[in-house]
């Protein structure tokens, strides 16, 4: 697939995303709630709605049409894991973390409320992300939606973003310089288990076969994988306003990167070496692949 067709159906899956989320994040009600805090809810709205590249549902969405799946409940499925992805931004721009003050071109959530309403934000938006998951309109079925919840749980917490955040944090406090294998964990956790999951997830929600499911999780890894280096060097080398987000912070903070390890033109034909690695894991599905494979190469291109 052509790289412009590719951005034109990025661009329209993103705006599916944005409609789901909007009407998800609204002031009426659940059975069983009480009251949604007016600040609460508008701290939520900031930082999930009108941003970012959308790629984590995109891959959903994607994946989820190679078994035909489509319509509303992939949608709910789809921004279930970009409100787990909205949280952990939030939380990552915290002081007591990235302490940053420019996200998606806009003052971080802290920056623009405050710190104690970022924090129960993203807390807000990861306990919502569970209940749009689980709740019947995602998916007809029980056990597909239990699994896709122990998922998304799995690919968030302990032992995939959170942890990650923890390993990518506590090199940072430490200033000893990662092994490479030590940064290609941190990664595969802090970034790669939810954009893994991303594709994963399709296949669950469209009851693809052991061995497309287990196509659509290699391809997801390499992705993953490709992604947070190519989020590196764009701190190296990347444009502020193109990206929303400060760069050139990550030497200074001696963030474990693969940058810092193999230096810049290394860790480049290693994200594309990656990005080729995920568009091979696509052969199973010969050309009705296209998509996901162009999604691969933007990943590892991309200038924001
Ligand atoms: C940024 O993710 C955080 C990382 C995992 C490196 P994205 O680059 O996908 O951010 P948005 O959603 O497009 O803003
Ligand atoms: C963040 O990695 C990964 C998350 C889990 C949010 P970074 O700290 O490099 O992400 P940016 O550069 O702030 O977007
Ligand atoms: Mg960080
Ligand atoms: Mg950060
Ligand atoms: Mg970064």
């Amino acid at each position: 697939m052509a790289q412009d067709a590719f951005t034109k159906r990025l661009v329209a899956a993103a705006q599916e995303v944005e409609r789901t989320l909007d009407r998800l994040l609204k002031p009426e009600l659940s059975p069983g709630e009480q009251a949604r805090p007016a600040r609460l809810l508008a701290a939520m709205r900031y930082s999930a709605l009108d941003g970012g590249k959308r790629l984590r549902p995109f891959l959903l969405i994607e994946s989820a049409a190679l078994f035909g799946a489509q319509g509303e409940g992939v949608l709910r499925a789809a921004c279930a894991l970009e409100m787990v992805h909205c949280y952990s931004l939030i939380h990552d721009d915290l002081p007591a973390m990235d302490d940053d003050d420019l996200r998606r071109g806009r003052p971080t959530n802290h920056r623009a409320f405050d710190e104690a309403t970022a924090i129960l934000a993203g807390d807000s938006l990861l306990t919502y992300a569970f209940d749009v998951m689980a709740d019947a309109a995602t998916h007809p079925d029980a056990q597909v939606r239990c699994e896709l919840t122990l998922g998304l749980a799995r690919a968030a917490g302990l032992g995939g973003m959170a942890g990650g955040q923890m390993l990518d944090l506590a090199a940072e406090a430490s200033g000893e310089p990662l092994s490479r294998e030590q940064i290609a964990l941190l990664q595969a956790m802090k970034t790669g288990a939810l954009l893994r999951f991303a594709a994963e997830a399709g296949a669950i929600y469209g009851g693809a076969g052991a061995q497309e499911r287990a196509a659509l999780v290699a391809y997801g890894r390499a992705l993953g994988q490709a992604f947070q280096i190519a989020d590196d060097i764009l701190d190296a080398e990347g444009d502020e306003a193109a990206m929303g987000k400060r760069v050139a912070k990550d030497a200074g903070r001696n963030k474990g990167t693969l940058v810092g390890a193999l230096g810049l033109a290394a860790a480049r034909a290693l994200r594309d070496d990656l990005a080729q690695q995920a568009v091979d894991a696509l052969a199973p599905f010969g050309a009705r692949g296209g998509v996901l494979a162009a999604a691969a190469r933007f990943t590892a291109q991309r200038a924001h």
